[in-house]
């Protein structure tokens, strides 16, 4: 992914052969993780122990949006790795514009973290593994930088419904990468490792979004002050370029889900429980 800086020489016609993460880069779109910052708070809240002197990882970090928003949520030292440079240095200048010294961003692979064994309290992983070819590899490695009950965040997308391969296809040249066929129970039993504990698991849908929501999310990307320099030649063709993008993830999220997995590395108590329950729907109460 690449900031404004990267593509100073860009053409309207050379934006319609763009990617999306290099459109994402072109016009500064915050490319945040399925649900946006209410997923980071519904993370945040199961795990109420975080705070001061713990530290967070988050893998694929991109452009910055989760980790800023666990940076001014919690006291924790939050640190981002992603494998693109542009983006971490896309990031570190948000970080310094919001003063939040206590986000940090890396380039960095998540099939080789390099970090110590066992040194956060929490890896936050959104929408990134589907993109790392050795997922295994990938989760071994977050789980060894992981505390000994720590937290495992999972929040990928998944398929509940096969949708037609025309639409795999044309999302995987858009993405510019392959798109695991995926479901909710492939990735569970992918993030469950021998020890480790599924401790909470919740899956949402994506609501349909009309061409006028689609419009209006372009234009509010675009009329960032970051864009002011941008010509209005270039700014019609990435708009353009991002209504073609959303209204074909609008198409493909209606096939897909994402869901917020939660694994504790090493169970407390791993002994099985004799009398199994079950949730009775409609009776929780939140004051
Ligand atoms: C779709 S974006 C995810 C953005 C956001 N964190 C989310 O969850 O929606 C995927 C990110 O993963 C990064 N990425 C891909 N392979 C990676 C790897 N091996 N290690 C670290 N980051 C990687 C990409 O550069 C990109 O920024």
């Amino acid at each position: 992914m690449s900031t404004t800086t990267s593509f100073p020489q860009l053409t309207a016609s050379d934006v319609q052969h763009l990617n999306f993460s290099q459109t994402v880069g072109l016009v500064n779109e915050p490319n945040m993780c399925s649900g946006g910052a209410s997923t980071i708070r519904a993370v945040l809240r199961e795990i109420p122990g975080l705070g001061a002197g713990d530290r967070i990882l988050e893998v694929g970090s991109n452009t910055g949006f989760s980790v800023l928003e666990m940076a001014s949520a919690t006291r924790c030292e939050v640190q981002g790795i992603d494998i693109e440079e542009s983006s971490v240095r896309f990031s570190q200048q948000k970080a310094a514009a919001l003063g939040l010294p206590n986000a940090h961003f890396s380039v960095g692979d998540g099939t080789k973290i390099a970090f110590p064994d066992e040194h956060f309290d929490m890896v936050f992983a959104s929408n990134v593994t589907s993109f790392i070819p050795d997922r295994r590899r990938a989760i071994d490695e977050y789980y060894r930088v992981l505390k000994r009950f720590g937290v495992l965040a999972a929040v990928p997308i998944f398929y509940h419904r096969r949708p037609p391969e025309r639409l795999l296809n044309e999302v995987e040249q858009a993405i510019g990468a392959p798109l695991p066929r995926f479901s909710r129970a492939d990735w569970e039993g992918m993030y469950e490792l021998p020890g480790s504990e599924l401790f909470f698991s919740k899956e949402y849908e994506y609501l349909d979004l009309s061409p006028s929501q689609i419009d209006a999310y372009v234009a509010t990307v675009l009329e960032q002050p970051c864009n002011d320099g941008m010509s209005e030649e270039l700014k019609e063709a990435s708009g353009r370029r991002l209504h073609y993008f959303y209204t074909l993830f609008n198409e493909n999220l209606g096939y897909a889900r994402y869901a917020i997995m939660l694994y504790r590395k090493s169970q407390p108590t791993a002994f099985p429980v004799l009398h199994a329950s079950a949730p009775v729907a409609g009776t929780a109460v939140h004051r």
